[in-house]
Protein backbone atom coordinates (compact mmCIF):
# COMPACT_ATOMS: atom_id res chain seq x y z
CA UNK A 1 0.00 0.00 0.00
CA UNK A 2 1.20 3.44 -0.66
CA UNK A 3 2.50 5.15 2.24
CA UNK A 4 -0.03 8.73 2.38
CA UNK A 5 -2.69 6.44 0.64
CA UNK A 6 -6.31 8.13 1.15
CA UNK A 7 -4.43 11.34 2.91
CA UNK A 8 -5.11 14.76 1.97
CA UNK A 9 -1.99 17.34 2.45
CA UNK A 10 -1.07 20.95 2.29
CA UNK A 11 2.40 21.55 0.86
CA UNK A 12 3.15 25.92 0.90
CA UNK A 13 6.11 26.91 -1.52
CA UNK A 14 5.40 23.94 -3.76
CA UNK A 15 6.20 26.21 -6.50
CA UNK A 16 9.29 24.63 -7.03
CA UNK A 17 12.10 23.66 -5.01
CA UNK A 18 11.87 21.54 -1.96
CA UNK A 19 7.77 22.08 -2.29
CA UNK A 20 7.57 20.67 -5.78
CA UNK A 21 9.65 17.58 -5.02
CA UNK A 22 7.89 16.67 -2.13
CA UNK A 23 4.33 17.16 -3.71
CA UNK A 24 5.18 15.22 -6.36
CA UNK A 25 6.31 12.29 -4.08
CA UNK A 26 3.17 12.59 -2.10
CA UNK A 27 1.02 12.04 -5.38
CA UNK A 28 3.58 8.93 -5.96
CA UNK A 29 2.35 7.64 -2.54
CA UNK A 30 -0.76 8.41 -3.01
CA UNK A 31 -1.97 11.21 -1.30
CA UNK A 32 -3.92 14.27 -3.17
CA UNK A 33 -2.11 17.22 -2.54
CA UNK A 34 -2.69 21.26 -2.43
CA UNK A 35 -0.02 22.88 -3.69
CA UNK A 36 0.16 25.69 -2.41
CA UNK A 37 2.18 29.18 -3.41
CA UNK A 38 2.42 32.98 -3.54
CA UNK A 39 3.69 32.32 -7.44
CA UNK A 40 0.12 30.99 -8.39
CA UNK A 41 1.46 30.12 -12.35
CA UNK A 42 4.29 27.90 -10.52
CA UNK A 43 2.07 25.78 -8.73
CA UNK A 44 -0.92 25.75 -11.50
CA UNK A 45 1.87 24.23 -14.13
CA UNK A 46 2.95 21.91 -11.32
CA UNK A 47 -0.59 20.86 -10.07
CA UNK A 48 -1.51 20.44 -14.09
CA UNK A 49 1.35 18.49 -14.71
CA UNK A 50 0.33 15.90 -11.73
CA UNK A 51 -3.41 15.39 -12.56
CA UNK A 52 -6.59 14.88 -10.48
CA UNK A 53 -4.61 14.05 -7.23
CA UNK A 54 -3.48 17.95 -7.39
CA UNK A 55 -5.21 21.10 -6.59
CA UNK A 56 -3.02 24.80 -6.88
CA UNK A 57 -3.37 27.47 -4.23
CA UNK A 58 -2.79 30.57 -4.26
CA UNK A 59 -1.59 31.42 -0.90
CA UNK A 60 0.29 33.98 1.07
CA UNK A 61 1.50 32.59 4.05
CA UNK A 62 2.29 35.49 5.27
CA UNK A 63 -1.70 36.68 5.63
CA UNK A 64 -4.15 35.48 8.04
CA UNK A 65 -7.02 36.41 5.84
CA UNK A 66 -5.20 34.43 3.01
CA UNK A 67 -5.11 31.13 5.27
CA UNK A 68 -8.40 31.41 6.36
CA UNK A 69 -9.79 31.44 2.49
CA UNK A 70 -7.45 29.16 1.31
CA UNK A 71 -8.27 26.15 4.11
CA UNK A 72 -11.67 26.37 3.60
CA UNK A 73 -11.20 26.25 0.04
CA UNK A 74 -9.26 23.14 0.69
CA UNK A 75 -11.85 21.68 2.88
CA UNK A 76 -14.77 22.68 0.75
CA UNK A 77 -12.69 20.15 -2.01
CA UNK A 78 -11.22 17.66 0.08
CA UNK A 79 -13.58 17.71 3.23
CA UNK A 80 -10.40 17.28 5.21
CA UNK A 81 -6.77 18.07 5.84
CA UNK A 82 -4.31 15.52 7.04
CA UNK A 83 -0.94 16.51 6.53
CA UNK A 84 0.58 20.47 6.54
CA UNK A 85 4.09 20.86 5.48
CA UNK A 86 5.23 24.41 6.08
CA UNK A 87 7.70 24.76 3.42
CA UNK A 88 7.72 27.89 2.53
CA UNK A 89 10.71 30.22 3.35
CA UNK A 90 12.59 32.98 2.25
CA UNK A 91 16.45 34.10 2.23
CA UNK A 92 18.18 36.98 2.93
CA UNK A 93 21.49 37.78 2.67
CA UNK A 94 23.57 40.47 4.10
CA UNK A 95 25.95 41.03 7.43
CA UNK A 96 24.29 41.65 10.61
CA UNK A 97 25.38 45.35 10.39
CA UNK A 98 23.42 45.75 7.23
CA UNK A 99 20.61 43.77 7.60
CA UNK A 100 17.59 46.52 7.41
CA UNK A 101 14.60 46.69 9.38
CA UNK A 102 12.44 46.07 6.13
CA UNK A 103 14.23 42.89 5.51
CA UNK A 104 14.39 41.12 8.92
CA UNK A 105 10.46 41.36 9.41
CA UNK A 106 9.97 40.47 5.48
CA UNK A 107 11.43 37.24 6.93
CA UNK A 108 9.55 37.19 10.06
CA UNK A 109 6.49 37.46 8.35
CA UNK A 110 7.31 34.25 6.08
CA UNK A 111 9.62 32.13 7.84
CA UNK A 112 8.03 32.15 11.25
CA UNK A 113 4.48 33.92 11.27
CA UNK A 114 3.89 31.96 8.19
CA UNK A 115 4.07 28.30 9.75
CA UNK A 116 2.13 29.61 12.91
CA UNK A 117 -0.76 30.69 10.74
CA UNK A 118 -0.50 27.30 8.79
CA UNK A 119 -1.07 25.41 12.23
CA UNK A 120 -3.21 28.09 13.93
CA UNK A 121 -5.79 27.85 10.75
CA UNK A 122 -5.40 24.02 9.95
CA UNK A 123 -5.27 22.35 13.41
CA UNK A 124 -8.80 22.80 13.90
CA UNK A 125 -9.95 21.07 10.74
CA UNK A 126 -7.56 18.14 11.82
CA UNK A 127 -8.96 18.51 15.56
CA UNK A 128 -12.33 17.45 14.16
CA UNK A 129 -10.71 13.46 13.05
CA UNK A 130 -8.53 13.85 15.91
CA UNK A 131 -5.23 13.19 13.65
CA UNK A 132 -3.11 15.09 11.51
CA UNK A 133 1.00 15.36 10.90
CA UNK A 134 2.45 18.93 10.52
CA UNK A 135 5.92 19.28 9.26
CA UNK A 136 8.25 22.40 9.44
CA UNK A 137 10.54 22.96 6.82
CA UNK A 138 13.86 24.74 9.47
CA UNK A 139 17.11 24.83 8.52
CA UNK A 140 20.46 23.02 9.84
CA UNK A 141 20.98 27.26 9.88
CA UNK A 142 18.35 26.86 12.89
CA UNK A 143 20.33 24.92 14.51
CA UNK A 144 23.84 26.82 14.39
CA UNK A 145 24.37 30.33 12.86
CA UNK A 146 26.12 31.18 9.52
CA UNK A 147 27.60 34.56 8.88
CA UNK A 148 25.75 36.78 6.45
CA UNK A 149 22.17 35.78 7.17
CA UNK A 150 21.11 36.60 10.76
CA UNK A 151 17.39 37.18 9.93
CA UNK A 152 17.04 34.00 8.48
CA UNK A 153 19.17 32.33 11.56
CA UNK A 154 16.82 33.66 13.68
CA UNK A 155 13.50 32.65 12.20
CA UNK A 156 14.45 29.11 11.87
CA UNK A 157 15.87 28.81 15.30
CA UNK A 158 11.75 30.31 15.98
CA UNK A 159 10.59 27.70 13.75
CA UNK A 160 11.78 24.77 16.10
CA UNK A 161 10.35 27.02 19.04
CA UNK A 162 6.86 26.77 17.39
CA UNK A 163 7.00 23.27 16.84
CA UNK A 164 7.75 22.37 19.83
CA UNK A 165 4.86 24.30 21.06
CA UNK A 166 2.54 23.05 18.95
CA UNK A 167 3.24 19.61 19.12
CA UNK A 168 2.43 20.21 23.26
CA UNK A 169 -0.62 21.70 22.70
CA UNK A 170 -1.96 19.41 19.84
CA UNK A 171 -0.47 16.46 21.33
CA UNK A 172 -3.60 15.17 22.63
CA UNK A 173 -5.70 15.82 19.76
CA UNK A 174 -3.53 13.61 17.42
CA UNK A 175 -1.79 15.68 15.89
CA UNK A 176 2.22 15.34 15.67
CA UNK A 177 4.36 18.12 14.85
CA UNK A 178 8.06 18.09 13.22
CA UNK A 179 10.85 20.35 11.96
CA UNK A 180 13.06 19.06 9.10
CA UNK A 181 16.34 20.59 9.61
CA UNK A 182 18.38 20.34 6.19
CA UNK A 183 21.27 21.37 4.52
CA UNK A 184 20.40 21.16 1.01
CA UNK A 185 17.80 23.51 -0.97
CA UNK A 186 16.92 24.50 -3.82
CA UNK A 187 19.42 26.16 -5.96
CA UNK A 188 16.78 29.00 -6.93
CA UNK A 189 16.79 30.40 -3.35
CA UNK A 190 20.60 30.69 -3.13
CA UNK A 191 21.00 32.01 -6.96
CA UNK A 192 20.33 35.85 -6.70
CA UNK A 193 23.60 36.12 -3.52
CA UNK A 194 25.40 33.79 -6.34
CA UNK A 195 28.64 35.94 -8.24
CA UNK A 196 27.73 36.76 -11.56
CA UNK A 197 28.24 33.70 -14.03
CA UNK A 198 27.91 31.14 -11.21
CA UNK A 199 25.41 28.59 -11.27
CA UNK A 200 24.30 27.52 -7.64
CA UNK A 201 22.98 23.92 -8.69
CA UNK A 202 26.71 23.26 -9.88
CA UNK A 203 28.31 24.49 -7.01
CA UNK A 204 26.43 24.17 -3.98
CA UNK A 205 26.83 20.19 -3.79
CA UNK A 206 30.55 21.02 -3.66
CA UNK A 207 30.34 24.28 -1.12
CA UNK A 208 28.74 22.26 1.37
CA UNK A 209 31.22 19.61 3.50
CA UNK A 210 29.35 16.68 3.47
CA UNK A 211 30.53 13.43 4.76
CA UNK A 212 32.48 11.39 1.96
CA UNK A 213 28.65 8.69 1.28
CA UNK A 214 27.58 12.16 0.05
CA UNK A 215 30.51 12.71 -2.85
CA UNK A 216 29.14 12.70 -6.43
CA UNK A 217 25.07 13.29 -5.55
CA UNK A 218 23.43 16.19 -7.08
CA UNK A 219 21.45 18.83 -5.44
CA UNK A 220 18.44 17.01 -7.00
CA UNK A 221 19.40 14.18 -5.03
CA UNK A 222 20.17 16.07 -1.85
CA UNK A 223 16.55 18.17 -2.13
CA UNK A 224 14.78 14.16 -2.90
CA UNK A 225 16.55 13.36 0.49
CA UNK A 226 14.70 16.09 2.39
CA UNK A 227 11.29 15.32 0.70
CA UNK A 228 11.67 11.95 1.58
CA UNK A 229 12.09 13.03 5.28
CA UNK A 230 9.15 14.96 5.12
CA UNK A 231 7.44 11.85 3.64
CA UNK A 232 8.10 9.78 6.40
CA UNK A 233 7.01 12.19 9.03
CA UNK A 234 3.90 12.98 6.94
CA UNK A 235 3.15 9.16 7.12
CA UNK A 236 2.03 6.83 9.64
CA UNK A 237 4.94 5.33 9.97
CA UNK A 238 6.35 8.06 12.18
CA UNK A 239 3.60 7.57 14.81
CA UNK A 240 6.17 7.61 17.41
CA UNK A 241 7.73 10.88 16.48
CA UNK A 242 6.41 14.53 17.57
CA UNK A 243 8.60 17.43 19.15
CA UNK A 244 11.50 16.66 17.15
CA UNK A 245 14.24 17.98 14.77
CA UNK A 246 15.23 15.87 11.94
CA UNK A 247 18.61 16.67 10.78
CA UNK A 248 18.82 15.99 6.93
CA UNK A 249 22.20 17.57 6.78
CA UNK A 250 25.04 14.58 5.19
CA UNK A 251 26.55 14.20 8.67
CA UNK A 252 27.80 18.01 8.42
CA UNK A 253 26.25 18.90 12.36
CA UNK A 254 28.12 15.59 13.84
CA UNK A 255 31.45 17.24 14.39
CA UNK A 256 34.37 17.51 12.17
CA UNK A 257 36.74 15.90 10.79
CA UNK A 258 40.32 16.77 12.19
CA UNK A 259 43.49 15.70 9.58
CA UNK A 260 46.22 14.25 11.18
CA UNK A 261 43.56 12.42 13.97
CA UNK A 262 43.34 8.87 14.43
CA UNK A 263 40.24 7.66 11.84
CA UNK A 264 40.66 10.99 9.72
CA UNK A 265 42.15 9.49 6.69
N1 LIG B 1 17.71 26.45 -0.49
C1 LIG B 1 18.43 26.00 0.53
O1 LIG B 1 19.67 25.90 0.44
C2 LIG B 1 17.74 25.55 1.79
C3 LIG B 1 18.49 24.88 2.77
C4 LIG B 1 17.86 24.48 3.95
C5 LIG B 1 16.50 24.75 4.13
N2 LIG B 1 15.79 25.40 3.17
C6 LIG B 1 14.37 25.65 3.41
O2 LIG B 1 13.62 24.83 2.54
C7 LIG B 1 12.33 25.42 2.29
C8 LIG B 1 12.05 25.40 0.80
O3 LIG B 1 12.93 26.27 0.13
P1 LIG B 1 13.60 25.94 -1.27
O4 LIG B 1 15.01 25.61 -1.03
O5 LIG B 1 12.76 24.98 -2.05
O6 LIG B 1 13.57 27.42 -1.92
P2 LIG B 1 12.72 28.08 -3.12
O7 LIG B 1 13.04 29.54 -3.05
O8 LIG B 1 13.02 27.38 -4.39
O9 LIG B 1 11.21 27.79 -2.75
C9 LIG B 1 10.47 28.57 -1.85
C10 LIG B 1 9.03 28.65 -2.35
O10 LIG B 1 8.30 29.41 -1.39
C11 LIG B 1 7.44 30.28 -2.10
N3 LIG B 1 7.06 31.44 -1.26
C12 LIG B 1 7.84 32.51 -0.93
N4 LIG B 1 7.13 33.38 -0.20
C13 LIG B 1 5.88 32.85 -0.05
C14 LIG B 1 4.70 33.28 0.60
N5 LIG B 1 4.65 34.47 1.23
N6 LIG B 1 3.61 32.48 0.56
C15 LIG B 1 3.65 31.31 -0.10
N7 LIG B 1 4.73 30.84 -0.76
C16 LIG B 1 5.84 31.62 -0.73
C17 LIG B 1 8.25 30.70 -3.33
O11 LIG B 1 7.40 31.24 -4.33
C18 LIG B 1 8.92 29.37 -3.70
O12 LIG B 1 8.14 28.63 -4.61
C19 LIG B 1 12.41 26.84 2.88
O13 LIG B 1 11.74 26.89 4.12
C20 LIG B 1 13.90 27.06 3.07
O14 LIG B 1 14.18 27.98 4.09
C21 LIG B 1 16.38 25.79 2.00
Amino acid sequence: MARLEGKVAMVTGAGRGTGEATARLFVQEGARVVLADIREDAVEGVAKNLGDAAMALALDVGSESSWKVGVARVVERFGRVDVLVNNAGLLHMAALVDTQVADFERLMRVNQLGPFLGIRTVAPVMKERMSGSIVNVASIDGMRAQTGIVAYVSTKWALRGITRSAALELGRHGIRVNAVCPEAGSPDMVQPYMPEGVDAAAVLPHMQPHLRTQKDRSQADLVGDVAKMILFLASDESASCTGADFLVDGGNLAGRVVKGTPGSD
